[in-house]
């Protein structure tokens, strides 16, 4: 196209322009909120009280000097990215009774999210989820598109699956990353227990299958404490965990067997599997509640992928999810008729679903 195109065509490309740059530079916000969150910017002005200055920040922070102006233009894009808001205010300054204004960063919902000694603090997740492990693999995805075999991104890229990456006591630092991340994300959950009380009312007995260091259990356990909860989880990341009289861990392999109870809960399991290993759990999960007969039920909390009625950034969110199972595990984000049609290749014979916890969905299965 040469200066003298019409219009259109030009304003077309360059909105195309915008949107590739866009899209290439992606990973800059992510950074950048990991680099808030490492910093504490939200701690710090949480613990202020009130909304700051960047010279208060900077102090806070404990900053070099020559970094105020950094965290200047960090704190632009992470408030243009909705993390705080900047506003000016008369100087609260003592002798700043004169008409001087200075400008103030505070926190919006999404940081306050970062904050670390709330129970909602994502903290975790934006560590693990932005943490080296996840990320260097994608270097190798030219490599991995031309390669013959069912090799994970991860593990092309590695060697190992991230699993074995995990579980090796020499990277026992990053598998208490992992769980620490599950466990942020599982206390999201507290809020929305009050909503679904009737999935756990009438149960006496709960296993919650690959449920890491039971933080999920633990706040259903605080719910109804005369349920009986099992954390049952792979031997050594339930080793050194102790429960209580009504919650206890047991190890053990979910391919293989499952303790009985009479619900069992998989929340973030699913997405990790292939459909035929997800049919398998299923059919252990099945077998687990066996006892309670047509009472029994399977308990699932995950995602469910629908364009339809989603709005874009919903969508959105749920299909990076879908990669990053995929890239890592080799697992799946669903669409409910994948789900369905997992339900019954595993013998349920109805289920329900519902959304919940604002991305994910509750799918309850009945024998
Ligand atoms: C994505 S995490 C979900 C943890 C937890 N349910 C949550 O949402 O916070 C998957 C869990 O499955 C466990 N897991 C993996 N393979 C397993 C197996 N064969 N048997 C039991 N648990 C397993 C992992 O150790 C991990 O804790």
């Amino acid at each position: 196209m040469g200066f003298c195109s019409n219009g259109t065509e030009e304003s077309e490309l360059y909105h195309a322009q915008i949107h590739l740059y866009k899209h290439v530079y992606n990973f800059v916000s992510s950074m950048a909120l990991k680099s808030a969150m490492e910093l504490g910017i939200a701690d710090a002005i949480h613990s202020h009280g009130e909304p700051m200055t960047l010279f208060e920040l900077a102090s806070a922070l404990k900053l070099h000097h020559s970094k105020v102006c950094v965290l200047h233009r960090f704190l632009r894009l992470l408030t243009h990215n909705g993390f705080f808001t900047k506003t000016t205010v008369a100087s609260r300054k003592e002798g700043g009774g004169g008409g001087e204004e200075e400008t103030v960063y505070d926190l919006t919902p999404p940081s306050t999210l970062l904050i670390r000694s709330k129970s909602t603090c994502l903290a975790p997740i934006v560590k693990g989820a932005l943490h080296s492990s996840s990320l260097d693999m994608w270097h190798f995805s030219e490599k991995w598109f031309t390669e013959d075999k069912e090799l994970t991104l991860y593990e092309s890229a590695t060697g190992e699956s991230f699993w074995g990456f995990l579980n090796k006591a020499t990277e026992s630092d990053t598998l208490g990353m992992f769980q620490d991340a599950m466990a942020a994300d599982s206390r999201m959950f507290k809020m929305a227990l009050e909503e679904c009380k009737h999935v756990f009312e009438g149960l006496g007995s709960l296993v919650d299958v690959g449920g890491g260091n039971g933080a999920l259990t633990r706040l259903i356990n605080e719910a109804f404490p005369h349920l009986k909860c099992t954390v049952f989880d792979q031997p050594h990341v339930v080793a050194n965990l102790t429960g209580t009289e009504n919650l206890n861990f047991v190890g053990g392999d979910m391919f293989k067997s499952i303790p009985s109870a009479d619900a069992v809960l998989l929340k973030w399991i699913l997405h990790d599997w292939n459909d035929e290993l997800s049919v398998k759990i299923l059919k252990k999960c099945k077998e687990a509640i066996s006892g309670k007969g047509k009472e029994g039920k399977v308990i699932i909390i995950d995602i469910a992928i629908d364009e339809t009625n989603d709005d874009r950034e919903l969508t959105g969110l749920k299909l990076d999810y879908d990669l990053v199972m995929l890239t890592m595990f080799n697992g799946k984000e669903r669409e409910r008729k994948e789900w369905e049609k997992l339900i019954y290749d595993a013998g349920f014979s109805s289920y329900n679903i519902t959304p919940i916890c604002g991305f994910k969905s509750l799918i309850q299965l009945y024998p």
